[in-house]
């Protein structure tokens, strides 16, 4: 990319929005069920490592950390239009209350396609979508998460887990090209 990476939300600003989150998301959880219900938290491999890294250290109740596997961007920039489930191996989730974590919602197909599965093949009790990022204007189904940490308008943005062609993952910050 020969365009220059520029910083959208710094490292600092950002994890303290995530931790500001977290106590969002231990609030429902204590309302709910109070705080001694397990909550089964599953990252979306890749792009949520670090929000999911972040985010669980300031969750209050007992937590099983789960991982999955999903693709619905090919090379670059534009989203496939299709969901492809590379690992979704799961423990039983019946009558579990589940967090799905993940890097952005974009325009909501990966969500969508694991927010059915958790409901109609796992039969989990209460499933939750916490998102890093909520891109809200490239949205193409009817899904909104229940907590996201911050809004994007319709630019390509990278790091804290976002990659452009599995680069810039590992930066601290979110930026974007320009
Ligand atoms: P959908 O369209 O299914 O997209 O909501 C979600 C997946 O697409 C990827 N995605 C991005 N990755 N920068 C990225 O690095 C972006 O701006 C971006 N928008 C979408 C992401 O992997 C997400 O899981
Ligand atoms: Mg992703």
């Amino acid at each position: 990319m020969d365009k220059e990476l520029k910083i959208l939300v710094d490292s600092e600003k950002l994890i303290a929005r995530i931790k500001e989150l977290a106590d969002e998301i231990n609030g429902y959880y204590e309302k709910n069920y109070g705080l001694n219900e397990e909550l089964t938290i599953v990252c979306v491999l890749k792009g949520a490592v670090m929000f999911f890294a972040e985010l669980s250290k300031y969750l209050n109740m007992p937590t099983c950390m789960e991982f999955v596997s999903l693709s619905s961007y090919g090379a670059g920039e534009k989203s496939s239009g299709k969901v492809s489930a590379l690992n979704l191996s799961l423990p039983p989730l019946e009558n579990k209350n589940v967090l799905v974590v993940e890097d952005i919602m974009d325009t909501g197909l990966t969500l969508k396609f694991l927010l059915d599965f958790m409901k109609t093949k796992c039969k989990a009790k209460d499933v939750k979508l916490a998102v890093m990022c909520d891109k809200k204007c490239a949205r193409k189904y009817d899904i909104s998460p229940d907590f996201y940490a911050i809004d994007v308008d319709d630019k390509f943005i990278v790091g804290f887990g976002l990659d452009y062609n599995e680069n810039y993952r590992n930066i601290p910050y979110i930026g974007y090209f320009e």
